[in-house]
């Protein structure tokens, strides 16, 4: 890694981990500060590697700097599939919003970074991030679900709680099937952690010490009305699940891994704001409602994303929204999985409305309602699953599924 400037250029090559954010931090700091500029390149040509975790507060940084009327231009990697990468996560947006568009990726298992910076912004994103959890996390129940997202409003909402960030937040979700880690990245560049909670705990003197109190049950800014329940709720999620949780916020390092332990460190340059990366491993699901617990006793969460999807008929699955393409297996596995999650988590009808659907697949119309059928059984199926509208055609390729699962079975 190597992090060099030239005039305003912030040049960065190697892989962007954790030491590249913090230098390339005080790097921008510096040019901006230091040396006065109102534009910066950003030059990630020669940058070999990158993640969430590192990039994500990189990019709400240069966000920062740019509503502080400095412009940030970016050059991607030039390696194509990390380049690629830049843009459908958003980083390449929130960098250099002029160059480069929002991103509109969506693929089964990540959402690009979402921003918000208001309560109805905010629950926006946190429902994006939970209906991708739902259509990814196979065999789940309604309270495994709950906890996670629990752990992704209570992560995001104290931005908008605590931050004092005008541009709010940002939050990204990656799903690592391979690990089994649903690892989501939340990033404000406020006035950070240390300093809301010294407000009102005047003897934590330091800002590793603020770190390390911020994640004990019931440590708040505000008694009055706050539980302090976020940060330790998420961490523990983390760490009973055998994942991962990490805080970056002013002079302080908080990492906990399973084979290191828990760590808090005094880093050499501060970030301004806080950044939050909690990998929740969802290898064992039963841990995860077991490990919502508050002063001895176990947590249900008041309202899940699936309760805003079933009413008291039931939920409503509009097949046109959940997909941008019907042709393949690949596509029609998240509709499948999502389908699954809301049939296990209440005992009501779904409805898939087909319309504006022109034309599927066959293996799409096998993989979705084929294997439904084949999973539930007909009596099931038709007890529970209504399909309605769409065209003859798409109806025709839906019947001819079942009709293939209910003389061939299950298998694959
Ligand atoms: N993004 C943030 N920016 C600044 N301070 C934060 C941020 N997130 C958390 N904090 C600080 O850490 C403290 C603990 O956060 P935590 O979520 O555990 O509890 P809380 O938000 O106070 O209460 P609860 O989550 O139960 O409503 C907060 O009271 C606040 O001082
Ligand atoms: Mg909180």
């Amino acid at each position: 890694m190597s992090i060099q400037t030239e005039m305003n250029n912030l040049i960065v090559s190697g892989e962007f981990d954790r030491e590249t954010l913090q230098r390339a931090n005080a790097a921008l700091h510096n040019l901006k500060m230091t040396r006065g500029y109102r534009s910066v390149n950003i030059d990630m040509r020669n940058v070999t590697k990158g993640f969430a975790a590192e990039l994500l507060p990189f990019a709400a940084r240069c966000r920062d700097l740019l509503l502080a009327g400095v412009d940030t231009m970016l050059e991607l990697p030039t390696d194509s599939l990390l380049s690629r990468l830049f843009i459908n996560s958003n980083w390449a947006h929130l960098i250099d919003p002029r160059q480069y568009e929002p991103s509109n990726y969506t693929s089964g298992k990540h959402i690009p970074a979402v921003s918000y910076d208001n309560a109805d912004t905010h629950f926006q994103a946190v429902n994006q991030v939970v209906d991708k959890l739902l259509s990814s996390l196979e065999g789940f129940s309604r309270d495994q679900l709950a906890a996670l997202e629990w752990a992704v409003n209570e992560i995001t909402d104290n931005v908008l709680n605590h931050a004092s960030s005008p541009q709010g937040g940002v939050v990204q979700l990656t799903t690592k099937s391979k690990s089994n880690i649903v690892e989501f990245v939340v990033c404000d560049t406020g006035v950070g952690i240390p300093k809301t909670l010294r407000d009102t705990h005047t003897s934590l003197n330091s800002d590793v010490v603020a770190l390390q109190q911020a994640i004990q049950e019931g440590v708040t800014r505000n008694r009055a009305t706050n539980m302090g329940n976020g940060l330790y709720g998420s961490f523990r999620l983390a760490k009973l699940s055998e994942g991962y949780f990490s805080i970056y916020s002013g002079y302080a390092l908080l990492s906990y891994t399973q084979r290191r332990g828990l760590h808090v460190t005094q880093p050499a340059i501060p970030f301004s704001g806080t950044a939050i990366v909690c990998g929740i491993s969802t290898a064992n699901p039963d841990i995860l409602a077991e490990a919502l617990s508050f002063r001895g006793e176990k947590y249900t969460p008041g309202y899940s994303y699936v309760d805003k999807l079933t009413d008291q008929d039931g939920a409503v699955i509009i097949l046109k929204d959940e997909s941008k393409s019907f042709g393949s297996r690949d596509v029609a596995k998240p509709v499948r999985i999502k389908i699954e999650n809301l049939l296990a988590a209440s005992p009501k009808q779904i409805e898939i409305k087909l319309d504006q659907v022109s034309l599927i697949s066959s293996s799409f119309a096998d993989e979705v309602f084929g294997k439904l059928f084949a999973q539930l059984g007909p009596i099931m199926f038709m007890n529970r699953v209504k399909i309605s509208g769409g065209n003859t055609v798409v109806r025709q390729l839906i019947d001819r599924a079942i009709t293939q699962r209910l003389a061939f079975g299950v298998s694959n």
